[in-house]
């Protein structure tokens, strides 16, 4: 496997291979303001249409939302949270048996991004990948070190799964599309991504994770208390999202953009480092199985507001996004149908 950052960075300056082009490079970032651009929504509250209003808009006009009074447990969090940094503290080698490096695994731990062995340069992070559903089949291949990791994260995946439904639920009224839409196929693959950031020695030269949209319906961050990294691209500039203890931040992937025909936009996102603090994060991809076919809902294609985007199943849709990376705009083309 690839040397993974947290097995060397410590007191080594930042190697050249992670010098980032001026162009993607983040320069100078600034003091994080504690206003939050980003809409926070109280799932707690019992005006259904006011909470479903604040989230279309947030989709619409950031892509991104944090929820509050979500259900999930704090303790739950909590301990998830510990027992992923502890994850990212066990050894190298401890990690390594832990997990496989072969992508097509169904737990995997990868340094960088997919493609470490083509890529220019090489971004600050080391990921844990696992798939969730169904349990039974997938917690046999999770990390069984440390000791308490399955059991933790079961309970957590379970009940962050079920925010994802309830969330996809007041989209999906939103939107004028049946609840049940998104209850088969294009929900039954979700997946954990528990990301790890050193400290690193220069933030200003390098990123965590380069500007992206997720390939997913989506994405339901957890963030640590206090650290700052994820930054949203909004009106060409980046938006930094706030830290809020035990709340979610919650964006829209690709998939979703295009399951609303347009109508919700795949938010651009990256990750910055700081050269204080390790950083760990855990997103829940909310994910269409394989073969499941995405296109745009019917109800929402008409002659006034026909299809954007052709049917396909979604392993090619995620394969052409691997291998498009970070040029969003080939796979867009890929997707895009010829009319539109
Ligand atoms: C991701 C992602 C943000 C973060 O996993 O796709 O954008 O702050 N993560 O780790
Ligand atoms: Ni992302």
């Amino acid at each position: 496997m690839e040397q993974l950052v947290a097995s060397w960075h410590n007191g080594r300056s930042l190697p050249e291979t992670y010098v980032l082009p001026l162009e993607i490079r983040p320069g100078k970032l600034y003091v994080p303001v504690s206003t939050n651009i980003i809409p926070v929504v109280d799932l707690g509250g019992h005006d259904e249409t006011a909470i479903i209003q604040q989230i279309l808009e947030a989709s619409q006009e950031f892509g991104f939302f944090q929820v509050i009074n979500h259900g999930v447990p704090s303790n739950l969090i909590d301990e998830a949270m510990n027992v992923f940094k502890e994850f990212h503290a066990m050894s190298a080698k401890d990690k390594a048996i832990q997990c496989s490096n072969d992508l097509n695994k169904n737990c995997f731990l990868y340094t960088s991004s997919h493609r470490y062995a083509t890529e220019k340069y090489h971004f600050w992070r080391d990921s844990l990948t696992h798939f969730c559903h169904p349990l039974e089949k997938q917690i046999q291949f999770w990390p069984e070190k440390p000791t308490r990791y399955r059991n933790v994260v079961s309970k957590y995946t379970t009940e962050v799964s079920k925010l994802g439904s309830t969330i996809l639920e007041l989209i999906s009224k939103g939107l004028g599309v049946s609840p049940e839409h998104f209850s088969n196929g294009l929900t039954e693959n979700p997946k954990m991504i528990v990301n790890h950031y050193p400290p690193c020695p220069d933030p200003t030269l390098t990123l965590g994770v380069p500007k992206h949209r997720d390939p997913v319906l989506i994405n339901i961050l957890l963030q640590e208390e206090d650290l700052y990294g994820l930054q949203v691209f909004k009106d060409e500039e980046w938006i930094d999202v706030e830290p809020i203890p035990h709340a979610f931040v919650v964006n829209i992937g690709y998939v979703l953009q295009i399951i609303s025909n347009g109508k919700l936009k795949g938010a651009e996102h990256r990750v910055v480092t700081n050269s204080n603090s390790a950083r760990t994060t855990a997103s829940f991809f909310v994910n269409p199985s394989d073969e499941t076919l995405i296109e745009p809902a019917k109800v929402l294609v008409n002659a006034s507001s026909p299809a954007l985007y052709r049917s396909l199943p979604y392993k090619d849709f995620h394969s052409k996004f691997l291998v498009t990376s970070a040029d969003w705009k080939e796979l867009e083309k890929f997707v895009r149908t010829t009319s539109a």
